[in-house]
């Protein structure tokens, strides 16, 4: 199995104190910091855009993947890239040319993810799959942390990857929503690289370092033996 990243959210943590909650990732090992941007359409939740991303990029090293829950993201990935962006996720869904989008994201220095919701068959994406370098499988419906995995998350993940294989392709698979301690093995079993961690690590049960901790246990006590 390859080595698993994890890409802790913010939706959860306090944003009062964002820099801080940054640090306490970072110093807890966090692979990838993933951003969690809302416009009020794709989705009914409005988070943040590109000023707090740049404001994120200046206080960290890590690579932000930035998951565009927007709706028209063509108007809105040069402003993303320029903020500091390394992925660009956009939503199959919102997407009017993927291939076209996919291109651009690139031309502009940056990785190319594409989403897809929890409703959206991976035949959406099966045409553009050489363009892409990570695809975003959620396992809720966007919009809120703290929701609970759907189950048909896993066979999708498992299907990917399959398909990923008889194709010759490595992009990474990021399973993104209820990503639970219970559940993290096998979402990577199922085939998922990147796990975003969004309650999991930011809760009002344990410290953020205990939490990242415990996910990483989880998923080490569970790699098969060589
Ligand atoms: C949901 C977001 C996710 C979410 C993950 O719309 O895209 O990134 O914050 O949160 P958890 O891990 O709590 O499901
Ligand atoms: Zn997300």
């Amino acid at each position: 199995m390859p080595a698993i990243k994890i890409a802790p959210s913010f939706l959860t943590a306090d944003l009062g104190r964002l820099a801080e909650e940054v640090r306490a990732v970072e110093a807890a090992g966090a692979d990838v910091l993933h951003l969690d941007v809302m416009d009020g359409h794709f989705v009914p939740p409005i988070s943040f855009g590109a000023i707090v991303v740049k404001a994120i990029d200046k206080i960290t090293d890590l690579p932000l993947d930035v998951h565009l829950m927007i709706e028209h993201p063509e108007r809105q990935i040069e402003a993303f890239a320029k903020a500091g962006g390394d992925t660009l996720d956009v939503h199959v869904e919102a997407c009017d040319d993927l291939p076209g989008i996919l291109a651009r994201i690139k031309a502009l220095g940056c990785r190319a993810g594409v989403g897809l919701n929890p409703e959206t068959a991976i035949s959406a994406i099966e045409g553009v799959l050489e363009e892409i370098d990570q695809v975003l499988v959620m396992g809720v419906n966007p919009g809120w942390g703290g929701q609970s995995l759907i189950p048909e998350t896993l066979p999708k993940l498992r299907e990917l990857r399959e398909l990923l294989d008889e194709r010759g392709l490595n992009p990474d698979i990021e399973i993104d929503g209820g990503v639970k301690v219970h559940n993290a093995a096998e979402c990577a079993a199922a085939g998922a690289n990147v796990l975003v961690a969004g309650s999991v690590v930011f809760n009002d049960k344990a410290s953020v370092a205990d939490n990242m901790r415990e996910l990483r246990e989880a998923l080490a006590s569970n790699e098969p033996s060589a």
